[in-house]
Order: C-alpha cells, then structure tokens, then sequence
C-alpha cells in the first residue's frame, strides 16, 4: 500500500466507526432513546467531541462472539467541552450486546476514566446497559472492579456523574451509584441489582421495570438518584447546568460569572414570609430564591426528603451550595432520607470547595419508632459528622425554629460555621415553647387553680425569655440579628470575607462517618 492508500484505509476504517445499524437505532427511538453517538452530540459543545480507541474489538471467542466483532465493543469514549470546559465522557451502546460490558469494554471506561483524573477535569457517564457480559464471565467482573476501584480513587478529586439512559442492570448500576450524581430519564432508564423476572421467582413478587427502578423510583421512594427528566433532552439540559456549578477538579475554584443582580438588593418581601404563628409553614423556597443571584435555585433532589432542601446558586457571582429546612414538608424536621440527604451534598461541597450556605428552621428530628428503629441516631449523625468535617466557608441563617439537637447540626457557630445570622423571627432553645412549658412547669400547672390561663402566662414568658435569637446573640452563638431583607448583603459581604478562608484538618488517613 502506499501512503495514499494508506490514508484511504484510515477514512474507510473511520468511516465504519461512525456507521450505525438503522434497525438497532430504530429501536432505540422508539424506546425514547437516542444512540450512544447522538448522546454525545446532543451532550457535548458542538464539534468539541474527540474520540479514543474507535477501533478496539473484543477479545472473547465463546458462546458465538468470535462471529461478531463491533468496532468500539459497544461504548464510545473520549473527551470533549460542555460550555467551553473540558470533559471526558464514556457512552454506552445498548444496540451492541445489550450495552453490556467485557473486558475490552471496560478497558475503554477505565482508560478514560484515567484520562479525567490525570487531567483534572469532570468524568461523565452516559450508562445504557445489562450489566456484565455473560459471554465473557469472570473478565467482565474483574472489569467493573476496575471501574468500581477508579470511582472510588476520583471521588472527592474529579466530579463524577452518571446519566441512566436506559435499562441498567447488576454492575451497571454500582459505577453509577459511586459517583457524585445520577441523573434519570422517566419512562426509558431504569435501575435495579435484580430485575422483575429474577424478583419474580425469588420472592414471588410482581413488579414492573418503571416501578422497580424507574426514575421517579429513585427520585422519590430510594433516593438513588438526584434528577428526573421528561426526555434526554432535558436531562442533558439538566446535566450542563448542574457542570455550571462545579470546579473540574478539587484544587480548582468553582466557576463564578460576572454578578447580573445587585449584591445590596434588599428583599423586602422577606420581612413578612414568617407566619405570627409557629405551627404555620411556609415554603423556604421562596426564602432561598428571594436571597441567591436572579432568583435561580438549582434544586438537587427535589422529589426525595422534601423536609430538606438541597441545590446550588450563586451570590455575586459565586457559587454556593444551600441547604435548608422545609417547613412547609413535614414541619422541616430532620428524619433518616433527609439527613442523609443533607449529609451527601455537604459531603460533595466541602470536597470541592463550594461555600455552604445553611437556612436553619428545625423543630427538632422527627419521632417515632420507625425512625429510632431505622436508625435515626446513626443516620441524624451523618449530617452531625458532615458538617463538623466540612472545612469551606459555613453561613448559617436561622429564620425561625433552631431547637435542640437539630439546631447544633445545622451548621451552629459550635460546630465551625464561620458567620451564624438570625432573623428577629428566631427562635433557639432546647424545644418549641409548649412542649417545654408543660415538662418544667408540670407540678405548678397541675396545682393550678386555672390550669390553662396559667399555661398562657408561662407559655408567654417562656416565649419573651427563651425563644427569641437575643440569648445566643449575647454569647456570641449568633454573629448578627438582621432584618429579613437585609439577607442577601449580609451574605455576600461575609462571602467576600471567607473567600479566603483557611483551615487545616489534623492529619489523619481518613475520618469514620457513621455509615
Ligand atoms: C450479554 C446481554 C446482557 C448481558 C442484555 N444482553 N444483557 N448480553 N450480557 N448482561 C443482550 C441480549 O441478549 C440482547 O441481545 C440484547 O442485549 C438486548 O437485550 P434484551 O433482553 O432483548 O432487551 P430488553 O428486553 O430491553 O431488556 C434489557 C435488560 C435485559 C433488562 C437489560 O437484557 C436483562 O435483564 N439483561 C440481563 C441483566 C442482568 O441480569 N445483568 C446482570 C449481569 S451480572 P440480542 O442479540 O438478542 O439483541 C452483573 C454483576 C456485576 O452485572 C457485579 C458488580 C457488583
């Protein structure tokens, strides 16, 4: 061959790689999906998509495989931009044995994975799979040990994030279940260890794909996963703006814009979002949005542990990442999904340098057997932990209610948060005022003459002298009482401040969260 022919090899063989089975896409239309190439397309900035190893080809000659060699071995890698940031990404074929992984499959994931983590930047996954592949046994098993190992060594150092396109299966969902957030698809991706054929004859029971582990499955019942999408399309929406937020690696600062809302807006709507009455909810939404950049709140698991809010936004400019007490979701107590909820995210910002802000309106952890049962003391802890660990700027905002135990873990001073605020409307004391009344006074208020008219006196006192945020504000628990509207300067000044923050951790090889 000479060297023109030999150019004209390489488009042929080029050109094989980007050739799709019509039938095989076909069916993956009409399953609401699009193919792993078209993913990356639809992904990924335009032309900004470099493929790796197109040409690899599996090596297994059992059970009929020898007759069939697809190019790439059903996952496409290589790297690419999202919003002019570089990215690497893998894409799983499901037109190509199931999406299923071998040896030479995996070998391609983990080749990139590498890539990510030597290079700093964000590792996304887009997985469409049946698991191992069965053809190649104990190889295909070894090769998600590989990937298992590799999320393990980028958590923490590189985000890492997993679109489900598709029916995962076994091994394809421990990878994604590693990394910092799952990403769904409704009606066409699913998750699950065990299929409903498998459930089936094991337990006997009967359950459809969409019900087991379909997106609203893990979005609202599991908590497995962190974002539901109507379609691809919105999910791929949903995965460049969550990359908005993120550093590419951990050394690296989470990216700011150039603020497009004044940072001495005052937000006076807030000054009356508090109800005269404690047992009144209202929606800390409106709080959060009222106070970040544009009013735009990206919230993450927005359908599991609604009690606690979790997401990102921006104060001038800067990213932050909120957390706050729904009262308007059963009261805002923290119960075990919420606390595990709140721990996780912690976890992910303190890993990689996004500031923590913390809006505070706790009646206390939620009682009852099935949560003392389930291990509401092991998993309450996790946040405890999450929060003492977490070494980036802490603002911490109480509205109204901080009691007891809960008011230490929502980032209290005590536990390091760097500038503790309080509205007038706080109230931080060890319970609600009633409950506390009627445990401290229940000798005087069974002698009373006039039980009730005597609650009301205590009940009233207790309120003028415990419940309110000037207590703590003595001793310095509280850095600053502000009005509502006066949120947003407030924050931002001290942001400014911590945005030089330094604390060293004493040295160990690493802590033991209660797990
Ligand atoms: C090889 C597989 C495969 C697999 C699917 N295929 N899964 N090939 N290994 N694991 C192939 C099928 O043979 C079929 O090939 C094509 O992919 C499409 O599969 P269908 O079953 O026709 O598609 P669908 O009806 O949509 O069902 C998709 C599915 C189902 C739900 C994923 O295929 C399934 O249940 N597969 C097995 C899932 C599973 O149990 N995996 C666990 C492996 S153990 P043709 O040629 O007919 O088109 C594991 C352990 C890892 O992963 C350990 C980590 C901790």
């Amino acid at each position: 061959m000479n060297t023109e022919q030999k150019i004209e090899e390489l488009r042929r063989r080029r050109a094989l790689v980007q050739e799709s089975d019509p039938h095989a896409a076909q069916k993956q239309r009409e399953r609401g999906k699009g193919t792993a190439r078209e993913r990356i397309t639809a992904l990924l900035d335009p032309d900004s998509f470099v493929e790796l190893d197109a040409f690899a080809i599996h090596r297994a000659h059992s059970f009929g495989m020898q007759r069939r060699h697809p190019l790439g071995d059903g996952v496409i890698t290589g790297h690419g931009a999202i919003d002019g940031r570089a990215v690497c990404i893998f894409s799983q074929d499901f037109t190509v044995f199931g999406g299923s992984l071998g040896e030479v499959f995996a070998e391609k994931i983990v080749k990139v994975m590498d890539l990510a983590l030597r290079m700093g930047v964000p590792c996304i996954g887009i997985n469409d799979s049946g698991g191992a592949r069965i053809q190649e046994g104990v190889v295909a098993l070894g090769g998600y040990a590989e990937i298992f190992y590799r999320n393990v060594q980028s958590s923490g150092v590189i985000p890492q994030l997993s679109i489900i396109a598709g029916p995962c299966a076994g091994g394809a969902v421990y990878s994604p279940a590693m990394t910092d957030f799952i990403l769904m698809v409704k009606g066409s991706s699913q998750m699950f260890i065990t299929g409903p054929e498998v459930i089936k004859s094991v337990t006997g029971e009967i359950v459809d794909f969409e019900e087991l582990g379909g997106a609203m499955t893990h979005n609202t019942r599991s908590g497995v996963a962190h974002l539901a999408a109507d379609d691809e399309a919105e999910c791929f929406d949903q995965l460049r703006t969550l990359l908005s937020f993120l550093p590419l690696n951990n050394l690296d600062d989470p990216p700011a814009v150039t603020p497009t809302d004044d940072p001495e807006r005052m937000e006076p709507s807030l000054q009356t979002i508090i109800p005269d009455s404690p047992k009144k909810p209202y929606d800390m939404h409106t709080v959060i949005t009222g106070i970040v950049d544009d009013g735009f709140f990206f919230e993450i698991q927005p359908f599991w542990a609604q009690n606690l809010l979790v997401g990102f936004g921006r104060l001038n400019g800067q990213v932050i990442g909120i957390v706050g007490n729904q009262p308007a979701h059963m009261a805002g107590t923290l119960d075990i999904d919420a606390s595990i909820k709140g721990a996780r995210f912690v976890r992910f910002c303190d890993a990689f340098n996004i500031p923590l802000l913390t809006f505070v309106d706790v009646p206390g952890f939620l009682p009852g057997t099935q949560q003392e049962y389930g291990g509401i003391i092991r998993h309450g802890a996790k946040l405890l932990y999450a929060y003492c660990e977490a070494t980036v700027p802490k603002l911490t905002v109480i509205t109204r209610k901080a009691y007891g135990g809960a008011y230490d873990v929502m980032a209290s001073k005590h536990i390091r948060a760097d500038f503790n605020f309080a509205w007038p409307t706080a109230e931080i004391a060890v319970m609600g005022v009633d409950a506390a009344v009627k445990i401290i006074f229940r000798k005087e208020l069974a002698d009373a003459p006039d039980p009730v008219a005597r609650q009301a006196e205590l009940v009233e006192d207790y309120q003028q002298r415990f419940a309110n945020p000037y207590i703590a504000a003595e001793r310095g628990y509280i850095d600053q009482v502000i009005e509502p509207q006066e949120t947003r300067p407030a924050l931002i000044r001290a942001l400014q401040l911590a945005r030089s923050k330094r604390q060293a951790t004493p040295p160990r090889k690493h802590g033991n969260i209660p797990l």
